[in-house]
């Protein structure tokens, strides 16, 4: 029997999605941080599970050619959770991304002959590209990070993956109330905000700041703390792909569903005919009718997809983005979709499983996966993201 803190000598297989790599231990599956595919590593136990244990390579005995020093003295085991692969090279870490996209869209999406999946790189390098930060205040009032896994914080003096103009703002010097949460963000425009809660997911206190976004030609007004895409080219990056995917036609209609302030149906708009943006954050939909009025083919439905799709006057539509959150659109989003016989549906994904799930549904209903780039627009982390082109059989 192996108890926490022991100490293992393990031969690291796969990458798995999570921000870890896959070994084995006396039969059992050990998930570790901190190592890389074919290494051997002494890892020390961090948590015990029936039927599989976590662990923290510790010691790297046989290191990987893609292992580097991790740019930040923060990251490593037992240190900040905010980044799992500073101690991979950046292709490396593209690699492993590709490797688990692969690995769910077989398992969990059930498909076989994928074409070469390529994690593509954003301009900017691996540092400084987070536009939007969160962090945590600890029982002094110091602000830091949460250590993986734990609701310790451990306070830092700046955080590397963060945009400069956000390292540059005077947050971790100062105190704050102990618990509360910060979230810092800088625009595309050149602007800064700071929103603090009492709590993680706490009203904010006091007002809430406002920022100007630009994107394609167009302006939004939006509340600190709404939805914007995290990296600095993100948008742009994404806005392409889905537009190079749908390839609108000028009478055709479009759905932006999940379309938090209509980047999307401001994207689309240009080319083809009416666009509805559903979106269920009225301070989202607000902001996007104001920053897209006067584009007169996009309008903007409040309310929760599901809902909206279920009323039966939605009944025409030839192009569908949707961008739904980590937990994906689920099996009754996805028949909603499917019902309609859209000529093509751009799927924006920032969860590879659940994204593999609902390629799995559109499949038991007709549709395949004809088209498919995936982003590393969260270098350093686990995450990045995945656009799919869906078209009928
Ligand atoms: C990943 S964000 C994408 C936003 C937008 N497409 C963009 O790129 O800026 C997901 C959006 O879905 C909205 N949302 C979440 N669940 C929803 C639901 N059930 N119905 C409608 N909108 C929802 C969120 O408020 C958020 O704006």
């Amino acid at each position: 029997m192996t108890a926490p803190s022991e100490s293992l000598e393990l031969e690291v297989g796969a990458v798995a999605h999570g921000g870890f790599c896959v070994a084995r231990h006396e039969g059992q599956a050990v998930f570790v941080r901190h190592a890389l595919p074919g290494e051997r590593v002494r890892a020390v136990v961090t948590e015990r599970r029936k039927g599989f244990l976590r662990a923290d390579a510790v010691e790297i005995l046989l290191p990987s050619p893609d292992r580097v020093i991790p740019p930040c003295p923060f990251a490593g085991p037992g240190a900040c959770g905010g980044c799992d692969w500073q101690h991979a090279s950046w292709d490396a870490q593209r690699r492993m991304k590709a490797d688990v996209l692969a690995e769910q869209l077989t398992r969990l999406g059930g498909l076989s002959d994928l074409p070469d999946i390529t994690v593509e790189a954003l301009p900017g390098g691996p540092l400084s590209w987070r536009t939007r930060v969160q962090y945590a205040v600890d029982g002094a009032g110091h602000a830091g990070f949460h250590r993986h896994r734990s609701s310790e914080v451990l306070p830092v003096d700046r955080c590397r993956i963060a945009h400069p103009a956000i390292q540059a703002l005077p947050l971790l010097e100062r105190q704050w109330p102990p618990g509360s949460v910060i979230e810092a963000a800088a625009s595309s425009t050149g602007e800064t905000a700071v929103l603090t809660r009492g709590s993680r997911t706490g009203p904010p206190s006091g007002p809430v700041p406002k920022l100007r976004e630009r994107a394609g030609g167009h302006e939004w007004t939006l509340d600190a703390g709404g939805f914007w895409q995290v990296h600095p080219r993100a948008v742009e990056a994404f806005t392409g792909t889905v537009v190079e995917q749908l390839a609108p036609e000028p009478a055709e209609r479009a759905w932006d569903l999940y379309g938090g302030a209509g980047v999307f149906a401001a994207a689309l708009a240009p080319h083809c005919g009416p666009v509805t943006v559903v979106e269920s954050d009225h301070r989202a939909v607000a902001a996007g009718r104001r920053a897209l009025s006067g584009l007169t083919n996009v309008t903007f439905a409040r309310g929760d997809v599901a809902q909206v799709l279920g009323n039966p006057r939605w009944r025409r539509v030839d192009l569908v983005v949707l961008d739904p959150p980590r937990s994906g659109a689920g099996r009754a989003v996805v028949e909603a979709i499917a019902a309609r016989a859209p000529r093509a549906v751009s799927y924006v994904a920032c969860d590879p499983a659940a994204f593999a799930r609902d390629v799995r549904t559109f499949g038991e209903l007709g549709f395949d996966l004809t088209g498919l780039r995936a982003f590393d627009s969260f270098p350093m982390t686990q995450h990045f993201e995945t656009i799919g082109r869906l078209t009928p059989r």
